[in-house]
């Protein structure tokens, strides 16, 4: 098989072995090689043994990884990155004692971040993404899954969405794009929650999908944000409009979002930390992956963290992701989120891998082309300065990301 880029003698290469149900299985290679080629994955094994079958091409990259690891690129499958100006000040009053549902029934919390997002045009919106989504890249995710949600009106919802669809243009991420229209009841319509709803699905839906800005429809099913039945009704419609559909779902309470995920075939729910074991069963028997956020339950001082053990026991393929937002949690790095999710959730260091890795593909319809090192997938990987996977989560806080490549380019190191 033909190599334009080889990575040789690495300690180990370790990534999730495809196919197997649950939370899956990680394969580890010893001195093991990758070869690619026009981007995508052309061999895998042993050094040696590649070196015998692999025909590198005149000008081929050779480089050699001693003693480092070769992993799966992170996959990223809930964030949402297209904001104008921080909140670092009501993270000064959590600390005070005030609760993220407080501060959010104040008028802070994403109420704030959109009166913010309306001030920002498409081109200044650009320009503060840059910088997250180089974090998310120094960090190893190549890949991720981004929300709308700070706009709420017609033309911000598209404005964030354009945004995303640019910022794929001109960034070596891979950024696959969720409609989030329904995030928060903007102020305008508190005393017409009717309104809004009507505004989601009779414009904006058509529209989004008309221009085919998003691959998915996500809804904020809570207490006190949108009822099951509203959203229900708003998910019914995007899958009409054949967007795909997620939820995020009993995260502050079991508020019925699993079911009502189950219930319409969602392709993951996420948060899920207040689900009831029988949602969970539901969740397995429709086939809905479990994206668990761990990140936003540290951040915001709570802790309830998700079932995750329960979930695995019951063979579900947990998927993490950073949730990546202004207030809830203020990260692109998923080996924090590993770390958090080992010590809170207590997933094993290889089982979180594989969380972030191939399940976090399957929860974004993208497990054929990433998340795993095989032939004939995307050329999407990492090379990681540490001894074995245990020493990921272990060592946390700082960088141990040596090298990425996305789509067989070495877009770090
Ligand atoms: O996933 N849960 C809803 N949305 C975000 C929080 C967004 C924000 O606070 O700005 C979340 O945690
Ligand atoms: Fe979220």
């Amino acid at each position: 098989m033909k190599v334009d880029l080889f990575f040789k003698n690495a300690r180990q290469l370790i990534s999730p072995v495809a196919q197997t149900g649950g939370i899956g299985e990680l394969q580890i290679i010893e001195n093991a090689g990758i070869g690619c080629f026009q981007g995508k994955i052309t061999a895998v094994g042993p050094t040696e043994k590649l070196q015998q079958e692999i025909e590198l091409i005149p000008d081929a990259n050779v480089i050699d990884v001693s003693n480092k690891l070769i992993a799966p690129a992170f996959v990223d499958p809930h964030t949402h990155p297209v904001f104008w100006g921080t909140r670092e000040n009501e993270f000064v009053m959590r600390i005070e004692g005030k609760s993220y549902r407080e501060i959010a029934e104040a008028g802070g919390g994403i109420r704030y971040s959109v009166r913010q997002l309306r001030k920002a045009s498409e081109e200044q919106l650009i320009e503060a993404s840059l910088p997250h989504l180089n974090h998310f890249l120094k960090s190893g995710t190549t890949t991720i899954e981004a929300k709308s949600g700070y706009g709420l009106t017609f033309e911000d919802e598209l404005k964030s969405l354009r945004v995303l669809k640019k910022l794929n243009q001109i960034h070596p991420i891979e950024i696959i794009p969720t409609f989030l229209g329904a995030h928060e009841i903007p102020d305008e319509y508190r005393n017409n929650r009717r309104q809004y709803i009507d505004l989601l699905i009779n414009e904006m839906i058509p529209q989004v999908t008309e221009e085919k800005l998003a691959e998915f429809c996500d809804v904020f099913c809570e207490e006190h944000v949108f009822t099951v039945d509203e959203s229900r009704e708003i998910l019914t419609a995007a899958k009409d409009a054949g967007l795909e559909l997620k939820i995020h779902a009993d995260q502050l309470t079991a508020g019925g979002g699993s079911e009502l995920a189950a219930e319409l075939g969602a392709i993951s729910a996420d948060h899920l930390d207040h689900a009831s074991r029988s949602a969970m069963e539901l969740l397995k028997q429709h086939g809905v992956i479990p994206v668990l956020l761990p990140g936003a339950v540290f951040y915001l001082g709570l802790s309830r963290y998700a079932p995750a053990r329960e979930m695995i026991e019951l063979g579900l393929p947990v998927a993490l992701a950073t949730d990546f937002n202004p207030g809830s949690c203020m990260t692109q790095s998923m080996p924090i989120i590993l770390t958090i999710a080992c010590i809170y959730m207590k997933l094993l260091p290889h089982e979180a891998l594989i969380a972030a890795t191939l399940n976090a593909a399957r929860a974004i319809n993208r497990d054929q082309s990433i998340g795993s090192l095989e032939v004939g997938k995307d050329a999407d990987f990492v090379i990681l300065n540490i001894p074995n996977i245990n020493y990921l989560p272990y060592h946390f806080g700082v960088n141990h990301v040596d090298k990425v490549v996305k789509k067989g380019a070495l877009v770090i190191g």
